[in-house]
């Protein structure tokens, strides 16, 4: 039996990296995906590898009027959304503070945390008819900390403030039996940041207590568990998953 049977999700962000390792776990535990991505072609192609158990919808997650197509046509394809991941990202400029663009600040707020905001309001009316739900958001050890040597201003912005919108929402919709938690990962390779690991993967090593970069496939574990009625009563939360970065 898997811990997901019968529940329908909607996963961002889908195409590659987490975001598909998110996906096919909860496919293998049973649940149907809603994927979306705005890399068409290759969400597409994946979906089609998980079968029945997942339909794949084109979306720029941030842009705010596409959230209500995408809901309406998962939930006539699946039925009613019991789960959000909101994992779609983007890592965008990174630059000193003093040379940030204001678009490249828009941009990264954009998509990181502006999107989160409307997955979490395009979600709610379903789950509060249907009697509850879980979102999970993912933001990030940059959530936490600013990470030296590495000059991300509107990165850790959005990344602290997914996990700000997450305790609000789980606070707001408690007694409503919805669920809001966020997965905070350190450095994971997927191909956001794979050649970047590969070039300062050695120093950046060092930086984890295990000595190693996280899978995609260990994040998703957290994801299913947090999805899942595992973790019924667990809301508001959020939970590092860094081999122990952010501990020392
Ligand atoms: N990989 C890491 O080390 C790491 C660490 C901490 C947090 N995260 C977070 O995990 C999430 C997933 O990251 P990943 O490493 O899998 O990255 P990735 O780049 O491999 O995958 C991100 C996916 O999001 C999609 N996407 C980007 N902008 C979008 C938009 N506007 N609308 C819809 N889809 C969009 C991309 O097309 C891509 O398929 C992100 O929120 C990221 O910030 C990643």
């Amino acid at each position: 039996m898997g811990k997901l049977d019968g529940k329908i999700a909607l996963v961002t962000g889908a195409a590659q990296g987490i975001g598909e390792a998110i996906s096919r776990a909860f496919v293998e535990n049973g649940a149907r995906v809603i994927m979306t991505d705005v890399k068409a072609d290759q969400g597409r192609a994946l979906a089609s590898q998980f079968g029945d158990g997942a339909h794949f919808i084109e979306q720029d997650v941030s842009v705010c009027q596409q959230w209500k197509d995408v809901v309406r046509e998962g939930e006539t394809v699946f039925g009613p959304i019991d789960i959000l991941v909101n994992n779609a990202g983007i890592v965008g400029v990174v630059t000193n503070t003093l040379d940030f663009k204001e678009e490249d600040y828009n941009r990264i707020i954009g998509v990181n945390q502006n999107a989160v905001f409307f997955g979490m309001q395009a979600v709610l009316p379903g789950m509060l008819k249907h009697g509850g739900g879980s979102i999970v958001n993912i933001s990030s050890i940059a959530g936490f900390v600013a990470v030296v040597g590495c000059p991300q201003l509107a990165y850790v912005c959005s990344k602290f403030a997914v996990r700000g919108m997450t305790k609000h929402v789980a606070v707001e919709y408690g007694d409503k039996n919805i669920r809001v938690n966020s997965i905070c990962p350190g450095y994971v390779k997927t191909p956001m940041n794979e050649d970047a690991l590969d070039e300062a993967g050695y120093e950046a090593v060092n930086l984890i207590p295990m000595k190693r970069f996280g899978e995609a496939s260990e994040v998703a574990k957290l994801a299913v568990f947090l999805a899942s009625d595992d973790a019924s009563f667990i809301t508001g939360t959020e939970h590092i998953i860094d081999g122990g970065m952010i501990a020392c």
